[in-house]
């Protein structure tokens, strides 16, 4: 495994390794080098920051991006003033990017004061052609840009942008490599996101991650087990399985598998308490999925199922294969094996099309299902996506209108469910000391709810049986009944 490579042991004046990951490693070690000089010329340790905008995949990623920064002697810091501060993008909607292009301009500021700052950028962001010319041309200051599909050579790309005064930029269109066993530190130590898989082949219209994640490719069983283990013998005792449409987890791999006996092998392993997995595809979900969650004692009453529209017209133009009813029927399976699982959801408002009278549809759906939560999203137009290219955009007051009367609906009923447990004893995973008060403990239901509760620290992973004294809206005070 990765932690038991010896950076120092390395020959870094023979030839770089062909082979992954020892090439990684063999850069690695020349990396420290340069920062155990940097550390001489500042006197003092020298700080990385790692940003991450988006979804968990790029949570996960930027774990991976922080070993690699720590092991080659930076010290983590959250500030931005930072002698090396790297991005790491999203673009599923268009403010991401905006986001991103904001805060250059600040760190450029910085770094006319810190000459030797060294800036990157990384993610889905980088995967689009026109973005990369325009930090080409006007972002000249960045020291290193890479993609998605290469992230696993970060440090061969880092030294070379360190030997190179000029800016580094390496960008694939696509991979079918997954190299595995390199270092990543995690931000929790309890908890860790495990990517079962990377990219989508599903082309829902409006969405560019199929276009910037690639095709989709699963690591391969054995591999995600060991991961796990090694995980949990590290102390984690909760696992999120990552993927952008696990519901087709195994499809691709040499010896074909499906999820759901995916999750049968990760509930067996010993130490760990909780599963949990995102994101599923309404079209791929299938019986025996329903049925392992029902099975195994592990896996969290907790299923996130993008509804995007409730007009199965709209679901029709976004290239969803299914339709409001196959929706509704899904959602009553998923109820009537498992009676208190918690549902959330992702909805679009404003797709190009979309009439009064599908929004009224989206309405509908959002009633009758009662999400637990959901995520509201106003349409964004991606270029290159299908989607961008329809007719009748839908005009920007409109879609606010829609946009404000969904939340307020989703937000009522959230708040009707949550009230739901008020006074019931659960079971509750103690996640850490509460940020505010130290004399809290926060945990976390099996649904996903937030609740704090009288505690201490060394409660950290134990599963208890709390009582949900009070509902906040979005989290619970509670207290302790005993331990589960
Ligand atoms: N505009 C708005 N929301 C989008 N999503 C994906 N693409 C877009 C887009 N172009 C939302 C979907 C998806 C979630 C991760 O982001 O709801 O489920
Ligand atoms: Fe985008 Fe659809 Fe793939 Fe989700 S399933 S990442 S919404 S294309």
């Amino acid at each position: 495994m990765y932690n038991e490579i010896d950076l120092d042991k390395i020959d870094i004046a023979a030839e770089p390794p062909a082979e992954e990951p020892a090439r990684q490693y063999y850069f690695m070690a020349k990396c420290r080098k340069y920062v155990q000089k940097l550390e001489e010329e500042l006197g003092r340790k020298p700080v990385c920051c790692v940003k991450t905008f988006g979804c968990q995949m790029n949570a996960r990623d930027s774990e991976k991006l922080t070993g690699i920064l720590t092991d080659i002697g930076y010290e983590e810091t959250e500030d931005e003033h930072a002698d090396f501060v790297i991005y790491n993008t999203c673009t599923v909607r268009e403010n991401a990017n905006n986001k991103v292009y904001g805060r250059l301009g600040y760190l450029s500021n910085y770094k006319k004061k810190n000459p030797h700052m060294m800036i990157a950028l990384c993610g889905c962001m980088m995967q689009e052609e026109q973005v990369v010319e325009k930090i080409q041309k006007s972002y000249r200051f960045v020291n290193l840009v890479f993609g998605t599909h290469n992230i696993y050579k970060f440090a061969e790309l880092l030294y070379n942008s360190m030997e190179s005064g000029s800016m580094i930029m390496d960008i694939w269109k696509e991979t079918d490599k997954i190299v595995e066993n390199l270092p990543n530190k995690r931000k929790f130590s309890f908890k860790s996101g495990v990517n079962i898989m990377f990219g989508c082949n599903n082309f829902c219209s409006y969405c560019i991650v199929p276009y910037v994640r690639g095709r989709e490719r699963s690591r391969k069983p054995e591999e995600i087990i060991r991961e796990i283990k090694a995980l949990v013998a590290d102390g984690v005792c909760e696992v999120m399985l990552l993927g952008q449409n696990v519901n087709s987890y195994g499809k691709n791999l040499e010896n074909p598998t499906g999820f759901a006996d995916l999750l049968r092998e990760v509930n067996k392993i010993e130490g760990l308490k909780r599963i949990r997995f995102m994101t599923s595809h309404p079209k791929d979900l299938s019986d025996d999925l329903i049925l392992a969650m029902k099975e195994c004692d592990k896996v969290c009453k907790h299923m996130h199922l993008p509804l995007q529209s409730g007009s199965s017209r709209i679901l029709q133009n976004m290239n969803r294969h299914y339709d409001k009813n196959q929706y509704l029927a899904l959602v009553e399976k998923l109820r009537h094996a498992i009676p208190d699982i918690a549902l959330t959801t992702d909805i679009i408002v404003g797709f190009p099309g979309e009439t009064k009278e599908d929004f009224m549809e989206t309405l509908d759906v959002v009633k009758q299902v009662e999400f637990d939560s959901a995520f509201t999203f106003i349409y964004s137009k991606r270029t290159g996506t299908p989607a961008a290219a329809m007719e009748n955009q839908v005009a920007e007051e409109e879609v606010k209108e829609r946009f404000d009367l969904l939340l307020k609906t989703v937000q009522q009923i959230s708040a009707k469910k949550a009230s739901a447990l008020e006074g019931k004893t659960v079971e509750v995973l103690a996640e850490e000391e509460n940020t505010q008060d130290s004399s809290l403990m926060t945990g976390r239901l099996s649904n996903n709810s937030i609740v704090h509760f009288k505690g201490t620290e060394d409660m950290t992973g134990k599963l208890l049986q709390v009582k949900l004294t009070e509902c906040k809206g979005f989290y619970y005070l509670g207290e302790i009944v005993s331990n589960a």
